[in-house]
């Protein structure tokens, strides 16, 4: 999950590292550091924590040279100290490392034995140590490094600075992505294209098991069997602009007020309006017209992947399981006949959402990728895409890349109504008019905003919070929760508002406020006996819904949260709005840090 650039330039590397690693942050923050060659000797400044702890160390004591690499932290094994920050080297070495080293114990013990010396807990101190081992032999950095990888297993992509050689960097990967970034007389590595955007916009993805050699002018890349192999070129052009606050307070809340139109530019790629019909890409093969589906995904992607289970299942009559990515990979899961597959991601490198992807293909299903970022390794490994155009999501918690998966997966349950005749031409002239409602409708939905302020500011006293929904509304209630507990820290949980009574209710208390999700629609009268049932027992309830489900609940309900009144197709993109408002504002009066609450990353490249 770590992000990792590494730059063979012309101009001091020390800044242009941090101003990658800045953007990299995404991916983990919990320490960085950077690695110069200053007259060929390698120099490091390392620190715990965030990156601006890192750049007091580099302003106290600066870093000269033009070739560097760079890293920033998701621990995965030791703690976040600086001594387990990256860069990890030795004399000779220098090595940045996303993903985890399976068998490091064993490469440990026996460069150990052989007398080297280790300083941190990380598993990725033995790739340097490794590395070193080789040169020691007489290797070149090229064979060292070579010699090195094919002994790790496991996970990675790894960038590496040889000491006194200022025109060679090398990078290698499996399991974890890494992009070589071409300039003009430099060259650069990176865990992702957005690494190097700011440098160049010629970006080569590295395929499994590649090893790129890079000088000044150069790339030769070795595939997995050692052979010369070219990688396609692409022109990145996304990544640059995308990373300003603007006027707001953080990026959560910046992508928030966002959705009105990432939400309409994704809905504009999949429908003609004037025809009001719904429009897909080529699907490389996918046939719509299937008996089943399946939809997997990670956190939020999941649940976006929940709502659209019903979504299919209602519009098409399509037999759909969603599952869990980490679950589904090793269940050893049995299809029927005619299947497709449907992989969300906003990141498209989840490593569990890969392995499943991977494991669909083996299995003959035609794969289908909602991702977020273009060229991610989703997006290239699947058969077709359907794009969610919700721009770059800076913020950990994720929310308009949600509601750009609502979008597409609405569009994409359409789709196949119509590839499997139980949409008639009406009916999907009326759902696409309906779904082309939802950018207005959020920016209605937005308005609720100071209320939900001052109910937040209540709500951040709270040590657990439930949270219910119906039918569709479920997934919403299950992303509320996940939302508010990731920035807030809040203990909260999700419920099918139907379960309440086989076991949930005994938590209700008091101090414990129970979030409802219920606008007035065909399940309404259901979900407001289960209100009843809170509210006899002295729980204390905060009411998502509109105006007709208001005056159903005055009398029971200690807050209501007003959502514009909407058809039931468009509601959950709707009320995705007023869960996100609840848990930013939650966490804005604890004081959280919202853009990059503890312990997580934006992307999770491994299991
Ligand atoms: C929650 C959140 C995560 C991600 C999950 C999958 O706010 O952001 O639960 O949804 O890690 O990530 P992607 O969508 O990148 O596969």
């Amino acid at each position: 999950m770590c992000g990792i650039i590494g730059i063979l330039g012309n101009a001091p590397a020390a800044p242009r590292l941090v101003e990658a690693l800045k953007r990299l942050e995404y991916r983990g923050y919990d320490s960085a550091g950077v690695a110069t060659l200053e007259n060929g000797a390698i120099k490091r400044r390392r620190a715990a924590g965030k990156l601006a702890n890192l750049e007091r160390v580099l302003a106290e004591e600066p870093l000269a040279g033009v070739t560097g690499i760079g890293h920033t932290r998701w621990a995965t094994h030791g703690a976040p100290t600086t001594g387990n920050a990256h860069p990890h080297a030795t004399d000779k070495v220098a090595i940045v490392h996303n993903g985890i080293i399976e068998n490091f114990r064993a490469l440990r013990e026996e460069l150990k034995n052989a007398g080297r010396k280790f300083s941190s807990e990380t598993d990725s101190e033995v790739i340097a140590h490794l590395i070193t081992h080789y040169l020691d032999k007489g290797q070149s950095p090229e064979q060292a490094a070579i010699a090195a990888v094919r002994r790790l297993e496991g996970a990675f992509g790894i960038a590496v600075l040889f000491a006194g050689e200022e025109v060679v960097l090398i990078g290698a990967r499996k399991g974890s992505p890494l992009a070589v970034g071409l300039g003009d007389g430099e060259m650069f590595l990176g865990s992702d294209a957005i690494a190097v955007s700011p440098f160049t916009t010629r970006v080569m993805f590295l395929d499994e098991g590649d090893i790129a050699v890079l000088s000044r002018t150069s790339v030769k890349v070795l595939d997995a069997d050692g052979k010369q192999v070219e990688r396609k070129v692409h022109i990145f052009a996304g990544g640059v602009a995308a990373v300003e606050k603007g006027n707001h307070r953080h990026f959560m809340q910046k992508e928030i007020y966002e959705q009105p139109e990432t939400v309409g530019r994704t809905i504009t790629r999949y429908v003609n309006a004037f025809e009001e019909r719904i429009e897909m890409p080529d699907f490389g093969g996918v046939d719509l017209n299937a008996e089943s589906a399946v939809i997997i995904g990670c956190g939020t992607a999941h649940y976006a992947g929940r709502v659209a289970e019903y979504w299919l299942e209602q519009i098409a009559g399509i037999s759909v399981e969603t599952d869990i990515a980490s679950e589904f990979r090793y269940r050893k899961p049995a299809f029927g006949k005619s299947a497709f597959s449907v992989f969300v991601s906003q990141s498209g490198e989840t490593a569990d959402t890969l392995a499943a992807l991977r494991y669909c293909k083996d299995n003959g299903l035609k794969t289908l990728a909602v991702v977020n970022v273009p060229e991610s390794t989703i997006w290239r490994e699947a058969d077709a895409r359907l794009p969610t155009l919700a721009g770059p999501e800076i913020g950990v918690a994720s929310t308009k890349a949600f509601t750009a998966q609502l979008s597409a997966l609405a569009a994409l349950a359409i789709a196949v109504g119509r590839a499997r005749g139980t949409l008639s031409s009406d009916d999907e002239r009326r759902l696409v008019r309906t779904l082309m409602e939802a950018p207005r409708l959020i920016a209605e939905a937005l308005g609720a905003e100071p209320e939900i302020e001052k109910i937040a500011q209540e709500l951040s006293h709270a040590r657990d919070v439930l949270y219910l929904g119906r039918g569709v509304h479920y997934p919403i209630a299950l992303e509320g929760a996940l939302k508010l507990k990731e920035i807030s820290y809040i203990h909260a949980e999700g419920y099918a508002a139907g379960e309440l009574k086989h076991g949930p209710i005994a938590l209700i208390d008091e101090a414990t406020p129970v979030v409802v999700v219920a606008p007035h629609d065909a399940l309404f009268e259901k979900t407001l006996s289960n209100m009843q049932e809170v509210n006899a027992r002295g729980g204390k309830l905060i009411v998502i819904t509109d105006a007709a489900g208001a005056a159903a609940v005055s009398e029971i309900a200690q807050h209501i949260i007003l959502a514009p009144a909407c058809d039931p197709f468009v509601a959950p993109l709707v009320y995705s709005i007023p869960i996100q408002l609840l848990a930013y504002f939650t966490a804005v009066h604890k004081g959280t840090d919202v853009d990059q609450p503890r312990n997580l990353a934006k992307s999770v490249t491994v299991e």
